[in-house]
């Protein structure tokens, strides 16, 4: 019987695929910063990207590395009551250690009664989840490992960040063993290192997930498809480049229809590549762009549409203008839109869009929009 073997494409938010396809430094700095003694700027780490650049799945390969090499992760989302979850998931993990490994069971109060303790009415006192995560952190250190917090979807106005950058760096100054790596759109991450109250942020090693390079994006279809007993042949590889654009969410859509498409030829030739593409193209609209597009008020649209005049970057300068508004309309939808990821400024005052292929899906909207 032919052995089935399953679509290795991981078209689904957040999730690590088998072969990552760049972000080497990242991966590099963060694995050297684990395993070293903790005075590697990467030991904080921010990861700032827009949406489907991979910055979940990132999270969750150094939560699953770290893991792997004897650490503790907490994985949390930045939501009220993230101190609560971190606290749970820390003591859950401590107790599973504990329970594995008898043979390591420490002297003394240790760690039985560490995980025992009982949460409070939330919302739990600062300085009381910070003797409680002292607690943890030591009774880890005593079997000789460490805490790693990962916070996907960064959001500066949720108070918690506060209390728990705030006590990272007490840990960090008392020599614990911890590592931060924390996950955002620019503008979320840009306005929490603005707080005053997470300064201390401005120390971590901040990585920009740009675009992938077509090199990056072929290596990884190449070795994904050879996973699923599957090859390209050389224009079809191209093309499936092509489509990609560089863009990670793009890179598994499209792998996956290919490899579906192309049935049980074990060559994927150029047809079936721009089949896939075309329907990976929609199910991008349908899945990412759709869900952006409904958030956006009339005036949003009206920002967007003014941008999209300019083939390239826009000047804010030149939007007051093109509006028929004054500057302050301007710099109020420009930040509504910063929020929503929707836009970039990489430069003060250069405006982009910043998802591949976002600005066309847009045009095509309003066109249908004001033909009704
Ligand atoms: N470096 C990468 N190479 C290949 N695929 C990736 C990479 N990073 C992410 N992906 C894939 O892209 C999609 C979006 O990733 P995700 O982590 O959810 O993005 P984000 O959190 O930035 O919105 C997922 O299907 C994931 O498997
Ligand atoms: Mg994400």
């Amino acid at each position: 019987m032919a052995k089935t073997i399953a679509n290795p494409f991981t078209p689904v938010v957040g999730k690590v695929p088998p072969h990552i396809a760049g972000r080497e430094e990242i991966i590099a700095d963060v694995e050297a910063a684990l395993a070293g003694a903790g005075n590697d700027p990467a030991i904080i780490s921010l990861l700032v990207g827009p949406r489907g650049t991979g910055k979940t799945a990132l999270l969750s390969y150094f939560a699953d590395t770290a893991e792997s090499s004897g650490w503790v992760a907490a994985r949390v989302t930045c939501v009220a009551g993230m101190l609560d979850d971190v606290l749970i998931r820390a003591q859950r993990a401590a107790r599973h250690l504990v329970d594995t490994r008898p043979s390591r069971k420490i002297k003394g109060a240790g760690i039985a009664n560490v995980v025992s303790f009982e949460l409070e009415d939330s919302p739990i006192e600062p300085a009381n989840w910070r003797s409680k995560m002292d607690d943890i952190l030591d009774a880890l250190a005593e079997q000789g490992t460490g805490l790693l917090v990962t916070i996907d979807e960064v959001n500066p106005s949720i108070e918690e960040m506060t209390t728990l950058v705030a006590a990272f760096q007490h840990f960090l100054d008392e020599g614990k063993r911890v590592a931060l790596i924390m996950a955002g759109l620019p503008y979320a991450v840009t306005s929490l290192l603005s707080g005053k109250s997470t300064s201390f942020l401005r120390r971590a090693a901040r990585y920009e997930l740009q675009a992938l390079n077509d090199y990056e994006v072929e290596e990884a279809l190449i070795r994904t498809m050879r996973d699923g007993g599957k090859s390209f042949e050389p224009d079809a590889l191209d093309a499936a480049v092509k489509a990609i654009k560089g863009f990670p969410f793009m890179l598994q859509l499209v792998g996956y229809r290919t490899w579906r498409m192309a049935g049980n030829s074990e060559v994927v030739d150029v047809s079936v590549v721009n089949d896939a593409a075309g329907i990976a193209r929609k199910e991008l609209d349908r899945r990412v762009y759709e869900a952006i597009w409904f958030e956006l008020s009339e005036a949003d649209k009206s920002f967007l549409l003014a941008m999209a005049k300019d083939s390239g970057a826009t000047r804010q300068m030149d939007l007051p203008g093109r509006l028929d508004k004054p500057s302050g309309h301007v710099s109020k939808y420009k930040k509504r839109l910063l929020q929503q990821g929707v836009i970039q400024e990489r430069s003060k005052g250069i405006l982009n869009f910043c998802l591949p292929g976002f600005k066309e899906y847009f045009m095509e909207r309003i066109a249908e929009e004001r033909e009704l």
